[in-house]
Order: C-alpha cells, then sequence, then structure tokens
C-alpha cells in the first residue's frame, strides 16, 4: 500500500515538509510506502474551468497537476500539506487541488485522505477547514489525529517544527491513523467488502433555474 504525500510549499524542506516527512516516517513504520511530491517554487495556476479535463482525462495545463494524475491510480491514500497564507491554504496549492480533484477526483474517491497545515501563528484551522472540503465532496474517508492536523513554524527550513512537539506527535497519530485505516480496508477488500457502489443517477438541483 502507498500513501501520497504532496508539499505545497514553495520551501522545498521547509515546515510543511518537516510535518509531512514526519506523518511519511510513520506510515513506514507501519509497513506502508511513501512518495512526497513538491508543487515547486513557481506559482501553480488554478481551474479555468474550460472542461476538457472531462475529455483528456487529464488537465489541459501540463505541469504538477498531471504528473500527479499520471500515477494516482498506484495510491492508496493521500496527504496533502500547505503552509497557511492569509488564513488559508496557499494560492498555489489552491491552484493544484482544484485542478487534482476536478481532473481526477474519481480516481480519489473511496481513498483516505487528510490534510496538514503549517503556520507561524493564526488560521490553521480555517486552512484545515478548506482542504478537507476536497475530500468531503469526493467519498473520500478523512483520517483524524489527535489535535488538528497542524504545526507551527516560520523560518521555512524546519527547524521551527521540530521544536514544535505536539505537533509532530499530532503528525505520528496521523501517519498510525491513516495507516491503520488502509489495512482496514485492504482486510475489508479481502472479506469481500468493496467500496459503495454510487446511485444510477447523479442528481444536481441547481439553485439558479
Ligand atoms: C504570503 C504569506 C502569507 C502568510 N500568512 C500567514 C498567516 O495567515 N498566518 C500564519 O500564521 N502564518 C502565515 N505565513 C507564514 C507561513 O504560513 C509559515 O511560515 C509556514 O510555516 C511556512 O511553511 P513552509 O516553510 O513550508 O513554507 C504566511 C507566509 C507568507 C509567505
Amino acid at each position: 500500500m502507498k500513501v501520497l504525500l504532496v508539499c505545497g510549499s514553495p520551501h522545498k524542506e521547509g515546515c510543511t515538509h518537516t510535518a509531512l516527512a514526519e506523518v511519511a516516517k510513520t506510515l513506514q513504520e507501519e509497513g506502508i510506502e511513501t512518495k512526497e511530491v513538491w508543487i515547486g517554487n513557481k506559482p501553480v495556476g488554478g481551474c479555468t474551468a474550460c472542461g476538457a479535463c472531462s475529455k483528456l482525462g487529464k488537465c489541459m495545463y501540463d505541469d504538477v497537476v498531471n504528473e500527479v494524475l499520471a500515477e494516482i491510480d498506484t495510491y492508496d491514500g493521500f496527504i496533502f500539506g500547505t503552509p497557511v497564507y492569509y488564513a488559508s491554504p496557499n494560492g498555489s496549492m489552491l491552484g493544484f487541488m482544484d485542478r487534482l480533484f476536478y481532473a481526477g477526483a474519481a480516481k480519489m474517491a473511496y481513498k483516505p485522505a487528510a490534510a496538514v497545515a503549517s503556520a507561524r501563528r493564526g488560521g490553521t484551522t480555517a486552512t484545515f477547514d478548506a482542504m478537507n472540503k476536497y475530500f468531503t465532496i469526493n467519498n473520500m474517508p478523512v483520517v483524524s489525529s489527535r489535535y488538528w492536523n497542524m504545526v507551527h513554524g516560520a523560518n521555512n527550513k524546519g527547524e521551527d517544527v521540530l521544536q514544535d512537539a505536539e505537533g509532530l506527535q499530532t503528525m505520528r497519530y496521523l501517519g498510525r491513523n491513516m495507516a491503520w485505516l488502509l489495512k482496514c480496508i485492504e482486510a475489508g477488500k479481502k472479506a469481500g467488502i468493496d467500496a459503495p457502489k454510487p446511485e444510477e443517477t447523479k442528481i444536481f438541483t441547481n439553485f439558479i433555474r
């Protein structure tokens, strides 16, 4: 079993990465393979609502979103980490997630996911809420921890996060809970318990007619 960890910070080895590395280490200790993908330090654009992904099966704009989409079937679970910018996920991470989910939601449905937020001080729970909404609109079990998944750090190198003992423990609980859920899902499959089947018709009741 394999979990993808996405680092949405422009700092490859900053605070967000340091938190994700703690989750990854714990997952590996539990026998789960991990891969971290860094979205890079150039701005990642948002969704332009062109709808091309519904035909292409990938995004019109060929960047890290398509790199992840190309191997998305190989993952059993997902962790998305972001630094907090103005009390929200940063713009690049929102762009990345909008496009990844618009083009690839079906391939992530029924697979467990979690969000991780890193902030100097404030806006972590608002950020956490925003990230969790991608999972909860897509039939993805949300993995929890002993606290909301956040760490605190400001120096963009990760040393601050290494001093955040509670934050790191929260990451370890998250890793163990993710591993446990993945093993339960796998055992369920062997026992003939599959993910629920979708209803025949997907109903959309738009409010403006
Ligand atoms: C544009 C910008 C906006 C930020 N806004 C916030 C904020 O609202 N609250 C906060 O606590 N930290 C804020 N920060 C600080 C980062 O969230 C914090 O340093 C984070 O841990 C950096 O993670 P990284 O090292 O992975 O990039 C902001 C930083 C930048 C560059």
